[in-house]
């Protein structure tokens, strides 16, 4: 006991202080006001209402996704609701020239950028892993690589707007869960990915924020649909209610102008699931499992069989 409050006492003073010493600057909408900023996977769920918050904003829009139709509704909308201005790109990720088309277009029409947000996905199964390894190799060129393409095609104009990357992940990609095996992977990736790109970019003083957000359950169309249809992404892990994506989209966008290095939302539940994983992994692993119906979930044949 004596020995805990020796150790417990000065750790909690140090926490305190660290707390209250960067104890983060507070969000203004004017942060954004006139900035440049290109949201991916804009046409539906959270992509568009970071769409609708950043014209509130009074920011340049640059819009992207497959659905042509889709975008045109959004811009039209980021126009009526005050963007500076906006347009979109259509395209698919899954083309590896499609990146680098995303961002040359935002160097000719504003010859800089000061927001990346990469939020899309592609659509996946919600199943035991069916050994399909070309879907896996698929969604990594989706959820990731393309991730790293647009960083890097974008990176010179950041580095002159000391500019900031928002990469949008999830529970999923924090700790691995059951039926979403190609969709976890993709999400780590990112994790690894920028969080090794964070340490270079500081050691190299290379002034651009990389935000990670940890999304937990959100109220998007696909996430909200039955979790045991094929073809959808992550459903809960837990039954909790799904968070609004509207507030969603604006912690999103919060964080990257604050240039935080990670956003947890909703912050309690992802944050206890992620203090749960520290200190016994094991228990959570059996929390997550508790929370499927298994006998829902109908066996796909791997192909070939
Ligand atoms: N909703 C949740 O519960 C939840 C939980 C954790 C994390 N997240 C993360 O939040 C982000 C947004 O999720 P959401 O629920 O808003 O998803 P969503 O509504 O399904 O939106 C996905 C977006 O990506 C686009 N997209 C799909 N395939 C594409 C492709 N091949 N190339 C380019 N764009 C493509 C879609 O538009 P088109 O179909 O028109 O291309 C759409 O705009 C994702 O990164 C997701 O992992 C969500
Ligand atoms: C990095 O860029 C931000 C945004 O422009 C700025 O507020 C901050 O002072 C810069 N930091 C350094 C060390 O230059």
């Amino acid at each position: 006991m004596g020995l805990l409050l020796k150790i417990f006492i000065p750790l909690l003073g140090l926490a305190l202080a660290f707390y209250f010493y960067s104890a983060p600057e507070n969000f203004n909408e004017e942060m954004l006001r006139g900035k440049r900023v290109i949201v991916t996977g804009a046409s539906s769920g959270i992509g568009e209402q970071m769409a609708y918050h950043l014209a509130r904003m009074e920011t340049h829009l640059l819009l992207t996704a497959r659905t042509e139709a889709k975008l045109q509704k959004v811009v039209e909308r980021c126009l009526a609701l005050g963007a500076a201005s906006a347009r979109y790109v259509s395209g698919s990720m899954e083309d590896t020239a499609f990146p680098e088309v995303v961002v040359k277009e935002a160097e000719n029409t504003w010859g800089g950028l000061d927001m990346l947000i990469l939020n899309h996905i592609g659509s996946t199964y919600f199943n035991y892993f069916d050994g399909d390894v070309g879907h896996v190799r698929k969604l990594l060129e989706i959820n990731f690589l393309s991730y790293v393409a647009m960083t890097v095609s974008a990176l010179p104009m950041l580095q002159e707007s000391e500019g900031s990357i928002v990469v949008v992940s999830s529970m999923a990609g924090k700790m691995g869960g059951p039926f979403t095996a190609p969709y976890s992977a993709t999400k780590f990736a990112l994790d690894g990915f920028f969080s090794s790109l964070r340490h270079e970019f500081i050691i190299d003083k290379v002034n651009v924020s990389i935000t990670l957000c940890i999304l937990g359950y959100i109220d998007t169309e696909n996430a909200v649909r039955p979790s045991a249809e094929v073809g959808k992404p992550a459903p809960p892990a837990i039954r909790v209610t799904p968070a609004p994506k509207e507030e969603c989209a604006l912690e999103i966008i919060k964080s990257g102008a604050l240039r935080h290095r990670e956003l947890h939302y909703p912050s309690r539940v992802v944050g206890s699931l992620l203090l749960l994983q520290s200190i016994a992994p094991d228990f959570l692993d059996s929390l997550i499992r508790s929370g499927y119906k298994v006998e829902n979930i109908k066996r796909t044949l791997p192909p070939g069989h």
